[in-house]
């Protein structure tokens, strides 16, 4: 039987922007360096010194979901799955392409096993936290600087790596340089996990390993560590391939516009990651102060503000990080920007956080329970030096933080992670206490708000991405639902139109933020525009 949706088909149309037609920028720029990485890491045949073949080596892989958290705290303002009436002009749309497990239905059939189908797919959304994690543990592995005195294994170390002729290095016959830092690293890595101490991300990530049945007493159980790891490091390093080919694949076709909008779902089979870094922020602030350019926006007319999806800067996704403690940026850097521009008044803003993580939302909890005691948020702002940013870029991060807080004592850069600027951030408490987070799942859900309770402004970057296009329009939907009419949505990933909802493109902003190719984001500008 083919399955019918209520109320007839609707043609779907692809969000066009016959305008991307100048730089082509990844969706999530910075993957390109681990692409990179990986691939050259697998290429270089550092695999096969540990690696077991493709079966999962992991003993006593246990799938229990993800890594379990103490309960948390977070605003009692409900969230709520989304209806069948509610997600009908999204079935309609894409009634002709609807996932596997509901082809076939009869509309009342569709209607009946709809909200199931709602619950299990959260649930199954959810579980990609735990394979985001292990490539957050494989950053950590390859660029951390905490456990170890090894180099990082950065774009830069591979590329010297590869000039050293074999023998200068070798340790055993046929060793190369990055084979042995890379053995180095998983040996430093294993004993620290072994006693993490203090060492907030090494307590994560041992429960992880935990949680996967891997132990640490014995020299057969950190072998089994030993072969996690190299499985880990081809994981990622094939994943990567396949991201290329199809980034490739798009390139070919010499549209921009088809090759955006593969770039925009090419995360969908992936874990979710919950990287985090300041450039999209930029991004989002040269496209705010376009807005109010353009007399789209105008001043003092933004209150209800919702990040989509802020992640936490755990191992970060360019360098990954680590000598600093664990924290969440853009709600901040959104929050000070919108001062900035004087979009915004303090003290006359809320803003609110949607995540399916435990551990953002957690965090945030944590920092907002610090904050009602008084005590500030510091944030840790590093900029690579070796790095020709663009004049805008280096001077939002000079800038970043000046209308949320003030100057902190920076971190101490280790000499092993390299050329870095860095500045400090004190974001004052009643900054802090602005933000809400709310565990929704933006795919799946959303919050039920009067007319003036909703949202002037949402932000999503880095997040629509891991979704394929029917649950994006989802998304969409849910968010229309939130945003209050002439309100907008700001996203880096090119959306499915669905004709009968009322989020309207309406334009797009592009901000590089180095000389280095592909090294931006494209913003575009969605607008609920009731018909
Ligand atoms: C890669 S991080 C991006 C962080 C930040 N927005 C940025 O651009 O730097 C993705 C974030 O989105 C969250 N996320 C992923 N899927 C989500 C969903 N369906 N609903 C809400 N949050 C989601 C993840 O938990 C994570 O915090």
């Amino acid at each position: 039987m083919r399955t019918s949706v209520p109320e007839g088909r609707v043609r779907r149309l692809r969000s066009r922007g016959d305008f991307f037609q100048m730089k082509r920028f990844l969706v999530s720029c910075s993957r390109a360096l681990i692409l990179a990485m990986a691939g050259l890491a697998f290429a270089a045949g550092v695999v096969p010194p540990f690696a077991g073949g493709d079966d999962d080596a992991a003993p006593g892989k246990a799938s229990r979901g993800i890594v379990s958290h103490p309960p948390l705290v977070t605003s009692k303002a409900a969230t709520r799955d989304i209806a069948f009436a509610e997600a009908r002009p999204v079935l309609q749309t894409f009634s002709d392409e609807l996932p596997a497990d509901l082809q076939g239905l009869s509309a009342e059939e569709l209607k009946k096993e709809w909200p199931d189908y709602v619950r299990r797919h959260d649930s199954e959304i959810r579980k990609r936290l735990l394979q985001g994690d292990e490539d957050s543990l494989v950053n950590l592995l390859l660029f951390g600087t905490s456990f170890t005195a090894q180099p990082r294994i950065t774009g830069e170390f591979l590329s010297q790596a590869k000039q050293q002729p074999k023998a200068a290095t070798a340790q055993k016959p046929g060793e190369d340089l990055l084979s042995r830092v890379l053995a180095a690293r998983v040996s430093d890595l294993i004993a620290a996990l072994a006693a993490p101490g203090e060492n907030e991300r090494l307590q994560y990530m041992r429960r992880l390993l935990e949680h996967k049945g891997l132990t640490f007493g014995t020299p057969a159980a950190r072998d089994k560590v030993r072969q996690y790891f190299a499985d880990g490091v081809k994981r990622v390093g094939s994943e990567f391939d396949e991201y290329r080919k199809a980034i490739e694949a798009a390139h070919a076709t010499g549209d921009a516009s088809t090759e955006f909008a593969a770039r925009s779902t090419l995360y969908q089979k992936r874990g979710i990651s919950l990287d985090t870094s300041i450039m999209p922020d930029y991004a989002l602030e040269e496209a705010l102060k376009l807005l109010l350019k353009r007399g789209l926006m105008t001043k003092g007319s933004v209150r209800h503000v919702a990040v989509i999806g802020p992640g936490l800067d755990f191992t970060d996704k360019q360098e990954g990080y680590d000598f600093y403690p664990q924290q969440t940026t853009q709600p901040f850097a959104v929050i000070d920007s919108l001062l900035r521009l004087g979009l915004a008044r303090e003290g006359d803003l809320q803003v609110t956080t949607f995540d399916i993580s435990p551990r953002v939302n957690q965090h945030l909890a944590l920092i907002r329970q610090r904050a009602g005691t008084g005590s500030p948020y510091v944030l840790q702002l590093p900029l690579r030096k070796d790095k020709s940013w663009e004049s805008g870029a280096k001077a939002f991060w000079e800038h970043l933080g000046e209308f949320v807080g003030s100057p902190a004592q920076p971190a101490v850069v280790p000499a092993s992670v390299g050329k870095l600027d860095i500045r400090a951030v004190r974001v004052k408490p009643e900054i802090v206490l602005q933000v809400v987070p709310i565990d929704t799942n933006i795919v799946w859900q959303r919050q039920d708000l009067a007319a003036d309770r909703r949202y002037d402004l949402v932000v999503a970057t880095n997040i629509l991405v891991y979704y394929d296009e029917f649950q994006q329009a989802l998304a969409l939907d849910n968010l229309q639902s939130m945003i209050r009419e002439s309100g907008f949505l700001l996203t880096n990933n090119g959306l499915p139109e669905v004709p009968t909802l009322e989020m309207r493109q309406i334009g797009y902003s592009s901000t590089a933020y180095s000389d280095r190719s592909a090294d931006g984001d494209h913003i575009i500008w969605y607008q609920h525009s009731a018909r």
